[in-house]
């Protein structure tokens, strides 16, 4: 009898840790992603950061869960990033345009007027090896760089018709944290000024600034369109993001955790990239349905002279942002000219 009860109980102190773990494991709380962005959930930033969340939590199948904060309802342009070394948000997508602030000027390169003549050039770019360089700068301000993911083109608003440089004078137009966008403007002699993404619809409504340069999907979610008279399609520079981790929570993941979520990371970027561009001529289409907004398509001399009269802001920012840098990834995309 005193037999069978000892080795009843050696038998629950063996099989004990196979009994209990099952149970704490589905007991334990799923790890929690917050990932946080300023544009709205119809974008093709926003469509990204919903189809990582689903087969993130697919994938870790709930032992991790995502959630997506649209529209700066977390935390706008600048606090997202501090908040992202801090620890308090975990995943972010800022523009190209928004890392100056925290010491890395190299992702500004993108913001070089009419660097880039489309998205075949650009995906040689950020897919090659000046686009893996980049991603390394990250490390050392506490964040990993996962992806590139695109919006499209900007398009220039304001209340006058602007079609050729002049146009452009003393007017005061909204910018992204980016000393390249403050160089372009004060190319055409206009006063630009810094402001998160979030306030620019009040500040266009209000007239705190005349004008702004965006992507049609950024403008039309923003309602943009409905305060700005004129819109005209320069295409002159470019909106895209990278996706950046906090890296001591992506170093702390296990490892096959950490490698489900990159595989989600993987097809939400293929997913996000083929979405953009029809995300923003369907943008372009809605706000020109809405008749708010007058679309000015300009000429060839106009484009030319616009081109022009930009073309110092290469030499004005190239020490800023890294002559070589600049020139390699001229060589990708025109052959070497602006
Ligand atoms: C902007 O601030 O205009 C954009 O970078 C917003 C965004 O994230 O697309």
């Amino acid at each position: 009898m005193q037999k069978w009860i000892i080795a009843a109980a050696a038998a629950v102190i063996v099989a004990a840790p196979v009994i209990v773990s099952p149970s704490i494991a589905s007991a334990q709380a799923p790890i929690v992603l917050k990932f946080s962005h300023v544009v709205a959930p119809n974008t093709p930033k926003g469509k990204g950061a919903e189809k990582f969340k689903e087969l993130g939590e697919k994938y870790t199948a709930g032992k991790v869960k995502i959630e997506v904060y649209h529209n700066s309802s977390l935390y706008k342009d600048k606090e997202e990033l501090e908040a992202l070394q801090l620890g308090a948000v975990q995943m972010l997508a800022p523009s190209n345009s928004k890392f100056g602030p925290i010491g890395i000027k190299e992702f500004e390169v993108f913001d070089l007027p009419y660097i880039l003549p489309n998205k075949d050039a650009l995906r040689k770019v950020t897919d090659g090896a000046i686009g893996k360089r980049l991603l390394t700068l990250l490390e050392p301000k506490g964040m990993v760089g996962l992806a590139y993911w695109d919006n499209g083109f900007k398009q220039m608003t304001a209340n006058k018709p602007l079609n050729m440089p002049a146009d452009y004078k003393g007017m005061k137009f909204r910018i992204q944290s980016s000393k390249v966008l403050e160089a372009q403007f004060r190319s055409l002699g206009a006063i630009p000024q810094v402001m998160a993404f979030s306030e620019v619809y009040q500040a266009l409504q209000t007239g705190v600034v005349d004008g702004q340069e965006n992507t049609p999907s950024n403008m039309y979610t923003q309602k943009m369109h409905e305060v700005q008279k004129f819109t005209t399609l320069t295409n002159h520079g470019y909106i895209g993001y990278v996706v950046v981790v906090n890296k001591k929570f992506w170093d702390g993941l296990p490892a096959d955790v950490r490698g489900q979520l990159e595989k989600a990371m993987n097809e939400a970027t293929v997913y996000s990239n083929t979405i953009s561009e029809t995300e923003n001529s369907e943008a372009l289409e809605d706000i020109k349905k809405s008749g708010k907004t007058q679309i000015i398509t300009p000429t060839a001399e106009q484009n030319a002279a616009m081109r022009k009269a930009m073309e110092p802001v290469y030499a004005d920012v190239g020490a800023r942002v890294g002559k070589k840098l600049i020139e390699d990834v001229l060589k990708e995309t025109t052959g070497g000219t602006h």
